[in-house]
């Protein structure tokens, strides 16, 4: 049996059949054809599947398609505005924050995110050790705590905490 759902992504509706069993990160990519979307390692441990649902980071492909019905979910290929990069974007670019570029989607999304989360002050495990009252730039372990769900395999994560720090700036 399928469900009928209706997703909104990147600001445009797409109403579906999919059958309950199918994950947002499958029905993003194959149905949708949002691409940008990365298939890891398929079971919530890398963190290239991450996109945002009303503003929160997930991991697609733990999530069912089902289960966002009517919700609001932004991929990679919302974040920037016409021909103008997400500052984020723009971060990892210009501190070379990847190297084979896969798990970037996953990154920038989990990056955006990660700064709203700290900026709303939400604690992170490291954050009442590092981050002094008011302090406003995230530290280098603040920003590998809260980033730790995200892997990169080529280890670009020097280049990755320095495009996230200037994206908190
Ligand atoms: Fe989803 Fe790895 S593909 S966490």
């Amino acid at each position: 049996a399928t469900s009928k759902i209706k997703l909104r992504v990147n600001g445009k509706e797409y109403s579906l059949q999919v059958e309950p069993r199918v994950t947002l990160l499958d029905t993003l990519r194959d149905r949708i054809g949002l691409t940008g979307t990365k298939k890891g390692c398929g079971r919530g441990q890398c963190g290239a599947c991450t996109v945002l649902v009303n503003g929160q980071r997930i991991n697609s492909c733990l999530a069912l398609s089902v289960m966002y019905d009517d919700a609001e979910i932004t991929t990679i290929e919302g974040l920037a505005r016409g021909t103008k990069l997400h500052p984020i974007q723009a971060a990892f670019i210009k501190n070379d924050g990847l190297q084979c570029g896969y798990c970037t989607p996953g990154q920038i999304c989990s990056a955006v995110a990660a700064i709203a989360e700290a900026k709303a002050g939400t604690a992170s495990a490291v954050t009442a050790d590092v981050r002094k009252q008011g302090q406003v730039e995230l530290t280098d372990i603040e920003i590998r705590e809260r980033m730790s769900g995200n892997l990169c395999r080529c280890g670009a994560y020097a280049g990755i905490v320095a495009a996230v720090k200037e994206g908190s700036q």
